[in-house]
């Protein structure tokens, strides 16, 4: 039988590379993109394309890569890469907000758009890295928020757009997980500002629950292999206790009491 074939984005650290190297010792072909090639280790099957899938050349040469040597066939897309810039929606500047979408929404909906001919071909299917923040606001992290929120129209909308083309289409919702995201965090500058102090508390949360305190990202690779390999993927799949609970609270229980819990929550974070 002919190997599986997938491409990754944003390998370098993280849920990216626990990914490429699973599914690679997992038998699947992977084209895992990163901008930090030497970050990977050499494994059969794991072909790792420098490339900033933000940038356009970028994404051509990850359809070139896959017209050229899988014969414009392709059996799954994770669209992983993704960073947070995170602070007082105030003291965001435009660049900042455009540069959040640029990696996190339109860089996943171009790359998409150039593979679905390949991923139709094979009757493939689309896997989109949301998150907890996907489908719950959070203070001081208003446009990661957004991001994702985004992310998450788009790939229901997909779900059932590509449902008749025979490409399935899977959102994953992870809580915190200890990988380089809490590093890579971007924070606007609140010196001096009006929210110097919420910011501090703030941060302190943010980076243990991607750190120490955080759940274990093999879970993560784990449960997207079984999601490729499943006959027929969930539309969302929830990853950690903490997305789980969060889930609960915003879809489950009535939306005042869920307001009221949700709003001291964020009172305590921002050190209230
Ligand atoms: N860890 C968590 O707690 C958590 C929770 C919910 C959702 N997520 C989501 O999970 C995905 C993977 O994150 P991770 O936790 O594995 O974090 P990570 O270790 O920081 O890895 C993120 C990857 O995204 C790429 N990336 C980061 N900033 C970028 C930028 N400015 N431009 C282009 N590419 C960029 C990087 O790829 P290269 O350097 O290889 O190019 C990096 O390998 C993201 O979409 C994130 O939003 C994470």
């Amino acid at each position: 039988m002919q190997p599986r074939r997938i491409v990754i984005t944003g390998c370098s650290s993280g849920f990216g590379r626990l990914m490429a190297e699973d599914f690679a010792r997992a038998g699947w072909l992977v084209l895992a993109t990163t901008r930090s090639p030497e970050s990977l280790p050499q494994l059969e099957n794991l072909h790792v394309l420098a490339t900033d899938i933000a940038d356009g050349h970028g994404r051509k040469a990850v359809a070139d890569y896959v017209r050229d040597h899988w014969n414009d066939a392709l059996d799954c897309l994770v669209n992983n890469a993704g960073f947070a810039v995170n602070g007082a929606f105030e003291t965001l500047s435009d660049a900042q907000v455009k540069r959040q979408f640029e990696v996190n929404v339109f860089a996943a909906m171009s790359l998409t758009r150039e593979l679905l001919p390949a991923l139709r071909q094979a009757r493939g299917r689309i896997i989109n890295f949301s998150s907890v923040l996907g489908f719950t606001g959070m203070p001081l992290a208003s446009i990661y928020a957004a991001s994702k929120f985004a992310l998450e129209g788009w790939s229901e909308s997909l779900y059932y757009e590509l449902q008749p083309q025979g490409v399935q289409v899977a959102l994953v919702e992870p809580g915190g997980f200890r990988t380089k995201f809490g590093q890579n965090i971007e924070w606007g500058d609140a010196n001096g500002s009006a929210y110097t102090a919420q910011i501090g508390s703030f941060r302190n949360f943010f980076e243990r629950r991607t750190q120490g305190t955080g759940n274990d990202p093999a879970k993560v690779s784990k449960c997207v292999i079984e999601l490729a390999s499943a006959k027929h993927m969930p539309l969302r799949t929830r990853i950690g206790a903490d997305s789980h609970g969060l889930y609960f609270l915003r879809r489950l229980t009535p939306q005042r009491m869920a307001d009221m819990i949700l709003r001291a929550v964020g009172r305590r974070l921002q050190g209230g």
